[in-house]
């Protein structure tokens, strides 16, 4: 007999879930904020996305045991600083944590005072209007209020590892 409970699902095994998760390839972000009394806060993150375009909305997710959280709730604004291929120091330096993690970063300040990685591919500036835990993240919804993009190839992550994209257009027909 059909039942309309849903059907347990065991516990994955972590690491085989994030090898599935991991095959869904994406660009590679430094989301930066200062704080209100002026900490400046960067994260490697791949958890960005797009939401709406109008109005234009993104989304970047951040782990509940970050020691950067409560810096990022409390900035009310953040950058997604999208890195271009040459940036991949950039990327390992903003995924572990250290004292000053800007030391000796070319960057200058966005609209609301926000931290931006010069050399980048894109630069989305961000008004927080929403943030949710949800299971072990906390879940930021971003309005933008300012934005830059250039020609430059992004980095990528896929599998595990930082990559760069090979155009298809010449397999095609
Ligand atoms: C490619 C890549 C993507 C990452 N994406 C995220 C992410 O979306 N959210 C997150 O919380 N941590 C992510 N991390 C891990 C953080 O960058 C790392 O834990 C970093 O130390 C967090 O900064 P914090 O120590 O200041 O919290 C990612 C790391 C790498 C290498």
């Amino acid at each position: 007999m059909a039942s309309d409970q849903p059907q347990a699902f065991p516990a994955p095994d972590p690491l085989d879930l994030r090898r599935a998760f991991g095959r869904f390839g994406t660009g590679v972000t430094v989301i930066t904020a200062r704080t209100p009394e002026g900490q400046r806060l960067g994260v490697t993150a791949n958890s960005f996305n797009t939401v709406s375009l109008a109005p234009p909305i993104v989304l970047w997710s951040l782990a509940l045991h970050s020691p950067s959280l409560a810096g990022f709730r409390a900035a009310g604004r953040f950058v997604v600083n999208v890195l271009a291929l040459e940036q991949l120091a950039l990327a390992q330096r903003f995924a572990r944590p250290a004292p000053d993690k800007f030391a000796g970063v070319d960057c200058s300040e966005g609209r609301h005072e926000q931290p931006v990685l010069a050399g980048c591919a894109a630069s989305i500036e961000c008004r927080i209007v929403g943030d949710q835990p949800v299971g072990d993240h906390v879940l930021f919804l971003g309005e933008v209020e300012h934005y830059a993009h250039s020609a430059t190839a992004p980095l990528l992550f896929c599998n595990g590892q930082f990559q760069q994209g090979v155009g298809l257009a010449d397999r095609q027909g």
